[in-house]
């Protein structure tokens, strides 16, 4: 087995918790790669030999990023009404509907085509770790191949047949369809179940039901809650116990002790904010109530085509007021916690290798400098990809 060292890292973030601090910070660091997981973290000065030496020149190194909130399979293009938004219009779910259209309109290797196009430009930022949502299919077909394309990438998949209810259904109709033969349909091929529950998409009753159906056949519940208006969804995240509550927006002070309580995870999506020009969630309230977050990209083509988790963190830094540290933890670490996975977003012995190599000479750059492209390495499960 073929072995790596990284040496000459100026500054490693491992987010190891038996390191100090936050992010773990290791200076003047090396680590090796063996088999596709991290065999060794620490000092450069002693730093064992390996097949391969790869000297990172003094950059900064961080795990790669986990992002646990994406819809990329979809067809289709909404520039005109991002265009509309940003001359006055408001943001509405209805928009959704548009991409169904385009999204049963494709063939399977187009929406494959795509995804590939975006998990790729994912990589070249240094996202080694995708969660992708269905939702714009909403029928038993279209959402059963949207996540039969989508487990092509990821074994984080979520059935999210319950987006809105299409045009030509009515409301209970459509949920006894989602919770019968769809998620039948789609169940062989999806890990989690998730619910838009907002005014105009489903309300708190219909996702409690619907979670209940994926939970009783062995899917693990999420939830798009709070984005719009404030509702019922965050306090229901947290009464199911769900591993992750997202956007979270709206929140009264009930919600956020609801959701410290019940260890689920607030989700913050701020390029949706950014493309909607909504108010963006209130990460610095959440933090000191001792919530833990987790930051995603949320990227579709409505609310929010971003693929870039590096443009979150500077939008989390500028905007939610959190620190470049919190922000780069809840995006590595926080993402994988999300997900309920300990094998990524840390760099310690036994972990997955996915790292990523930043132009800069610490993570803070990636907030430091917006909208730069400072990726200039990845490794995932030790390969180099990009
Ligand atoms: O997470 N909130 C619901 N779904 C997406 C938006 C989908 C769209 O507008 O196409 C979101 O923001
Ligand atoms: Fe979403």
């Amino acid at each position: 087995m073929t072995s790596t060292v990284i040496t000459g890292i100026g500054e490693l973030v491992t987010n190891d918790p038996a390191r100090d601090g936050l992010l773990g910070l290791v200076q003047d660091a090396a680590v090796v790669v063996e088999g596709g997981r991290i065999a060794w973290v620490g000092s450069a000065a002693d730093a064992p030999d390996a097949d391969v030496a790869v000297d990172a020149g003094g950059r900064a190194v961080i795990p790669g990023f986990v992002d646990s909130h994406s819809h990329l399979v979809f067809a289709g293009d909404r520039a005109a009404e991002f265009s509309a938004r940003m001359t006055g219009e408001p943001y509405t779910a209805g928009g959704i509907r548009t991409t169904v259209a385009a999204t049963r309109d494709a063939t399977d290797e187009q929406l494959t085509g795509h995804v590939a196009r975006l998990v790729r430009e994912m990589l070249r930022q240094g996202t080694t770790t995708v969660e992708i949502k269905s939702g714009y299919g909403l029928t038993v077909r279209d959402e059963a191949r949207s996540l039969a394309v989508a487990r092509q990438f990821t074994d984080e998949t979520t059935f999210l047949g319950a987006h809105v209810v299409p045009a030509d259904l009515e409301p209970a109709a459509y949920v006894d369809l989602v919770t019968g033969p769809m998620l039948a349909a789609a169940a062989p091929h999806a890990r989690w179940i998730d619910v838009f529950c907002e005014d105009g998409a489903f309300d708190v009753d219909q996702a409690r039901t619907i979670l209940a159906a994926g939970t009783d056949i062995g899917l693990r519940g999420r939830l798009h809650a709070n984005q719009l208006t404030y509702g019922g969804g965050v306090r229901l995240a947290a009464e199911l116990g769900l591993v992750a509550v997202d956007h979270c927006t709206f929140l009264a002070d009930a919600d956020v002790d609801a959701l410290r309580d019940a260890g689920t995870i607030a989700t913050l999506l701020p390029g949706v904010e950014f493309s909607t020009r909504q108010p963006y969630p209130d990460a610095r309230r959440l933090i000191d109530a001792g919530v833990r977050v987790a930051l995603a990209s949320d990227c579709n083509p409505g609310s929010c085509f971003t693929s870039s988790v590096p443009l979150c963190i500077a939008l989390a830094v500028r905007e939610m007021r959190m620190s470049p540290a919190e922000a780069l933890y809840a995006a590595t670490a926080g993402g994988a916690a999300a997900l309920d996975r300990d094998d990524v977003g840390s760099v310690a012995p036994g972990k997955r290798a996915d790292l990523v190599l930043l132009d800069a000479p610490s993570y803070v750059h990636l907030a430091y400098r917006p909208g730069v492209p400072l990726v200039a390495g990845v490794w995932q499960g030790g390969r180099p990809v990009h």
